[in-house]
């Protein structure tokens, strides 16, 4: 089996203005303009997405929200819309985030019904789980990522699951520079592609499941070289041009080098 195309998202999170945003896109693209053996993905601020749109256009780099309503529209003070985001050229949304669960206070049912949304409009989503360091010392990491996957995938055909891309994001790795050693992070993503099986059956191999939580150009080749992971959300390590555009090459270099081996 050749592996799996991968992907690496960038998560700018709440950094960067429109001129900020600007200036990376233009630094970003020189650097990674030739690089097509894998998906990129920027998941930029919302006041961002509309500059990106035209920095990006017919570029290798595609465009990605942080988050959206499962609303369509109408009275929701200060949320935006799947139709307000694919107007904006975006192709992703990040959906469950775990700042988004532990701050803002995101039910799995919530996601669930964003993932719906996002799914019936034709955005792709980014479901993140992830469990937290309590939860990992008593021994229920796995029980709690599985419930996770579960509750936002449930009552979704094979179709729908096919368009998923879901990232294992341990809230212990993330921004503290504590990565999940490649084999654990590849031992919950094989569990989580075990519960998509279960739900889909051999499609489930097709789904890409990316890994994120202290990622950097000096780690991604040892993660990607993991068989259930094909990929990496980035959030610290994606906010220099220079040095996500590192991360990248390396990422590249290694999935030319997997090819034909497995
Ligand atoms: P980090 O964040 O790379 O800064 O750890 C990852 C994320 O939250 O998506």
């Amino acid at each position: 089996m050749t592996k799996r195309r991968s992907i690496i998202a960038g998560n700018w999170k709440m950094y960067k203005t429109v001129s900020e945003a600007e200036d990376y896109a233009v630094r970003f693209l020189e650097e990674v303009k030739n690089v097509t053996e894998l998906d990129i993905i920027l998941c930029a601020p919302f006041t961002a997405l509309y500059p990106l749109k035209t920095e990006l256009e017919e570029s290798v780099v595609h465009l990605g929200a942080q988050n959206m309503s499962w609303a369509d529209q109408g009275a929701y003070t200060g949320e935006i819309s799947a139709q307000m985001l694919l107007d904006v050229a975006c192709t992703y949304v990040i959906l469950g985030h775990s700042e988004r669960r532990e701050l803002f206070g995101e039910t799995n049912e919530e996601v669930a019904k964003k993932v719906q949304k996002a799914l019936a409009t034709g955005l792709k989503p980014i479901l993140c789980v992830g469990e937290n360091l309590n939860i990992r010392e008593e021994g229920k990491a796995a029980e709690r990522v599985q419930a996770q996957v579960s509750h936002a995938l449930s009552g979704l055909s094979t179709e729908e699951l096919g368009r998923m891309v879901i990232a294992y994001e341990p809230i212990w790795a993330i921004g503290t520079g504590k990565t999940a050693s490649s084999q654990d992070a590849q031992e919950m993503c094989a569990t989580i592609r075990a519960t998509l099986t279960g739900l889909m059956g051999e499609a489930a191999e097709q789904v890409p499941i990316l890994y994120g939580g202290s990622v950097k150009a000096e780690n991604i080749a040892e993660l990607l070289a993991e068989r259930d992971i094909n990929g990496a959300l980035v959030g610290g390590a994606s906010l220099d041009p220079l040095s996500f555009a590192k991360l990248i090459h390396n990422a590249a270099y290694l999935g030319v080098c997997a090819e034909g081996t497995e």
